[in-house]
């Protein structure tokens, strides 16, 4: 079996404008939205700790200080915790700074996704890295991350996550034309099209926001034309890639998902990541649940 070098970093693009969010999103990165009291990059850098990936580089762009900020220690506030005894807080306060070794690189332009990547060249180098989009947040009782690169380590080349959407809704991702492979949940991936309308999808199988990309995709990416919506689109790269052999760059493997995936995108969907985060959550659950149910009743 072949040794295929370890995958150690991950990138997490956070350079988007948050114009959906606005105008919460006026001075605030739409990265910081809380989902209950955690901002969502968090679960972000999270997820990708506890793959196993400590060194993490975020792509950021303007108005972004705040999520430097919040990776950073705050002594202010962690002495005014300690001295009120408030250890419990004080270990909220403390842990970003502890999950992982963080680093940035500023994007000058927003040029697109596959531009975010590239600005990731020089601190990734030569070797395979993820790469994970805020606006997804995956279960952490969903091991997708580590089946991915599970699944690099096997076959080399990169892998994505899909996940199977209804035909009405393939026009809002990027679309794969899968080939199945010996293990049930791995698909190789033979063509990828980014935002295709319904009528012209090739599957209805939708890239999810994890990727674990051979690093042959910087030069890749160098040569790609702006895409769908005037933008360096990462699709159309990894769609290069997936022509190639494993000799320069490819394979294109899938690991196709089944899992809890929350969409925080957009206002809807923040929304229901909230409620369902909320829900979840042992220290709420018992009074939240039950005042949901009577709103309802109330409101329907
Ligand atoms: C990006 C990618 C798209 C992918 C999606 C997943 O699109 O370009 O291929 O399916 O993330 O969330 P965006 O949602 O940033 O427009």
């Amino acid at each position: 079996m072949v040794d295929f070098d370890p995958v150690t970093k991950a990138v997490v693009p956070a350079a988007g404008l948050g114009t959906r969010f606005l105008p919460a999103t006026k001075a605030t990165p739409k990265e910081m939205l809380p989902i209950v009291d955690k901002p969502a990059i968090q679960y972000v850098v999270e997820e990708a700790a506890s793959a196993g990936l400590l060194d993490v580089l975020m792509v950021t762009g303007k108005n972004k200080r705040s999520i430097e900020d919040h990776f950073d220690r705050a002594f202010e506030l962690e002495e005014v915790l300690e001295a009120k005894g408030d250890e419990h807080r004080l270990s909220q306060v403390r842990e970003p700074a502890s999950l992982a070794t963080l680093h940035y690189v500023r994007q000058g332009e927003p040029k697109g996704l596959g531009h975010a990547v590239l600005c990731a060249k020089q601190h990734v180098g030569g070797h395979p890295f993820a790469c994970l989009l805020g606006d997804d947040l995956i279960d952490q009782r969903d091991h997708l991350l580590r089946r991915m690169v599970e699944v690099r380590d096997t076959f080399g080349g990169s892998v994505i996550a899909l996940m199977e959407v209804p035909k009405e809704q393939v026009s809002l991702y990027g679309v794969a034309t899968i080939e199945a492979t010996s293990e049930a949940d791995v698909v190789r991936v033979t063509d990828l099209v980014e935002k295709p309308p319904a009528n012209e999808a090739p599957s209805n199988w939708a890239i999810i926001g994890r990727y674990v990309i051979d690093p042959a995709i910087f030069e890749v990416l160098e040569n790609t034309p702006p895409g769908r919506g005037g933008e360096i689109q990462l699709t159309d790269a990894l769609r290069t890639l997936a022509s190639r052999g494993s000799e320069e760059g490819g394979p294109v493997h899938g690991v196709l998902f089944r899992g809890r995936r929350y969409d925080t995108g957009d206002k809807l969907d923040y929304l229901r990541t909230v409620v369902k985060f909320a829900a979840g959550r042992e220290d709420l659950a018992p009074e939240f649940v039950p005042w949901l149910r009577e709103f309802l009743d109330e409101i329907s």
